[in-house]
């Protein structure tokens, strides 16, 4: 599964990153969903627009109409001068065009949880087809709770850096189907406890073919990396 699209060949969280991740052969990719000034569900990591765009403002407080007029990919490398900060809309539609799985994950910027899950979903279901499949992920379980609300039709993954202790009561209570742990936390032990109660396993985000070999036998059924291509060809 491509990380933010295909983040080490192109700027993260764009149409071209998703494109790259395609190209590269990933069968899904993960990207990021927040909401602009205006309540318009985007795909960006932060919560101010300075990394990536140069422009010192909140991603919360900008409304989509200023957020388009920003470049979110010559930072990466000036090949990729003018890429726009897409729309969760227009990322979808390109991905149904690519037949490329879509891992969204819901990042809130802070208290805004309830909101940006709500919108996500409502363009999640709106504008994805029932028999193609589609993940919604976040480590707020306030999005996970209104996804199940919402939308149950689409699995939901719990998203943790270190599990925390309640992570099973977590995610049986909000349905997961899948649990998402950074890989340099991960143990053996836990991707064995993951497995054994029943969940799917992702590991974020992993570059490393040797350390995703551990995983892999540790039990880890889906590799979140940036280099989709290289880690296919690396594991095959
Ligand atoms: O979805 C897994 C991973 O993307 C979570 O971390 O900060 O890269 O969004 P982050
Ligand atoms: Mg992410």
């Amino acid at each position: 599964m491509g990380h933010r699209g295909a983040a080490a060949d192109a700027p993260e969280n764009t149409l071209a990153s998703l494109r790259a991740a395609a190209a590269q052969g990933a069968s899904w990719v993960e990207f990021d969903v927040m909401l602009s000034g205006d309540g318009v569900p985007v795909l960006f990591h932060d919560e101010t627009l300075a990394r990536t765009t140069g422009r010192k403002a909140r991603m919360a407080e900008t409304p989509l109409a200023e957020l388009r007029g920003l470049d979110a990919g010559a930072w990466f490398a000036p090949d990729f001068q003018g890429e726009a900060i897409p729309t969760l809309e227009d990322a979808l539609a390109l991905l149904l065009e690519l037949g490329v799985s879509p891992n969204l994950e819901i990042k809130p910027s802070k208290d805004t949880d309830e909101a940006t899950a709500r919108a996500a979903l409502a363009v999640l279901s709106s504008s994805w087809p029932l028999e193609r499949p589609a993940l919604v992920s976040s480590f707020s379980r306030a999005c996970l709770a209104v996804a199940q609300e919402e939308a149950p039709r689409f699995p939901r993954g719990l998203i943790t850096h270190r599990p925390p202790k309640d992570w099973p009561e977590a995610a049986a209570e909000l349905g997961c189907r899948t649990v998402h742990i950074n890989g340099r936390r991960l143990t053996a032990k836990l991707a064995k406890r993951v497995k054994d109660t029943g969940y799917g396993l992702a590991a974020f985000t992993v570059n490393d073919a040797e350390r995703a070999r551990e995983l892999i036998a540790a039990g880890v059924d889906c590799i979140i990396t940036d280099a989709p291509g290289v880690m296919a060809a690396a594991l095959a």
